[in-house]
């Protein structure tokens, strides 16, 4: 890992975030992102993003594995200078967190993928945008070339082929492949809140919007004036549902049956860089190295898929061991700085946020997505004074102790 002398953050030393637009001054911690967003989005779109699956367990404790650590710092270790700097695949981050994939963006926040990749594109760190999306992957690769594309694939050459070639014509240099996923989770909440994919009109649906304006004419009806009736564009090589129908219904289609043979397949015919994410046990890690993967994610999809899964945290020191010189990319319950630096004490070269920035890009577009960012990136710095660091290579297990 390289890192400059310099600290990456203008502002840094102040003891606020640099100056965010008004609107957002309220917005101190990126959590105060999620309440905001609870008010500006109908339930159900509010409830698609925020939820996990069945009693929400493995969501809960993806948050409460953090409260198993504390730091211990070390003192007069000269850390007027810091750098957040951290290379990753080749390339150098501003910061050691990036943006994870999250689905539908373009849902809850006006033209929400371009957003995202904008937002990440001007503050020097990695997005990848999701395959479960309503703007075409394209679009994105054409306005932020070093965005990554996260695919859902099914256990079929044919589409897999379609879509991860579709991928690299489009110019993404990075695919996360996501193998969390054999089967659909159980959303109850997304049920329970009316949230489904398509949306179906009903009265309900129609008093959401129009109790939520802001949500409904800066982003629905804004998109569909602009843009036309979203539809999922990136799972196949071609278009797919649309997000507000009667009649129409999405093709889930089974993802059961990939195995290892796919990931040999697409290892084959993907010349970039390969992520594979979802890992959550060191003999898959290893497995998945030796089928090429260039890093490893270690997540649980935010809660999202089985529910009373373990927690990302609790494996990522075995699976780490387990993947030598290959980067673990972490994601999964990340909201603060502290979070950041024991997941990388941990040995994790990097994390993903997702909920945070999705909430962020809802309310506030690219400005509330960088404010986001800043506000992560400003705790960062400042948990690294605090803990005597000058560099994130300085980062070990040895600034942590049980709780
Ligand atoms: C998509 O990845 C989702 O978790 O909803």
């Amino acid at each position: 890992m390289s890192a400059s002398e310099t600290t990456s953050i203008p502002g840094t030393r102040a003891q606020a975030p640099a100056s965010p637009p008004s609107r957002l001054r309220h917005i101190l911690s990126l959590d105060d992102f999620e309440r905001a967003a609870e008010r500006y989005l109908p339930k159900p779109v509010f409830a698609y993003v925020s939820g996990g699956v069945e009693d929400n367990v493995s969501r809960e404790g993806n948050r409460a594995q953090f409260e198993r650590w504390r730091f211990v710092p070390r003192i007069l270790r000269g850390v007027g200078k810091r750098s957040q700097k951290t290379v990753l695949l080749g390339k150098e981050y501003d910061h050691p967190f990036g943006i994870a994939p999250i689905g539908i963006a373009a849902l809850y926040a006006y033209r929400g993928d371009l957003v995202l990749a904008r937002a990440a594109k001007a503050s020097g760190i990695p997005m990848a945008m999701s395959g479960s999306s309503l703007i075409r992957m394209e679009d994105v690769a054409a306005e932020a070339p070093d965005a990554w594309f996260q695919a859902y694939v099914t256990g079929e050459g044919k589409t897999i082929r379609e879509v991860v070639g579709r991928a690299a014509d489009a110019g993404f240099g990075t695919l996360v492949l996501t193998v969390d996923v054999p089967a659909s989770g159980n959303r109850e909440n997304n049920v329970r809140a009316g949230f489904s994919t398509p949306l179906r009109p009903s009265p309900s649906l129609a008093w959401q919007g129009i109790s939520h304006p802001g949500w409904l004419f800066g982003t629905f009806l804004k998109t569909i004036a602009r843009h036309g009736m979203p539809h999922f564009e990136n799972n196949y090589g071609r278009r797919g549902a649309p997000i507000l129908s009667s009649s129409v219904l999405r093709d889930f289609s089974d993802r059961g049956n990939l195995d290892w043979r796919h990931l040999e397949l697409i290892r084959g015919i993907w010349k970039g860089r390969l992520v594979v994410k979802g890992v959550l046990h060191p003999d898959d890690a290893r497995r998945a190295i030796e089928h090429g993967a260039d890093a490893i994610g270690v997540s649980n999809h935010g809660g999202r898929q089985l529910d009373h899964v373990v927690s990302p945290l609790a494996v990522l020191p075995d699976i780490v061991a387990a993947c030598g010189e290959v980067p673990v990319i972490f994601d999964s319950g990340i909201r603060r700085g502290t979070d950041v630096l024991k997941a990388l004490a941990l040995g994790a070269r990097f994390v993903m946020l997702g909920r945070p920035f999705g909430y962020a890009a809802s309310i506030g577009g690219e400005e509330g997505v960088r404010h986001a960012i800043r506000i992560l990136a400003t705790e960062v710095d400042r948990d690294m004074a605090m803990l005597g660091l000058r560099d994130l290579s300085e980062i070990s297990g040895d600034f942590l102790r049980p709780a």
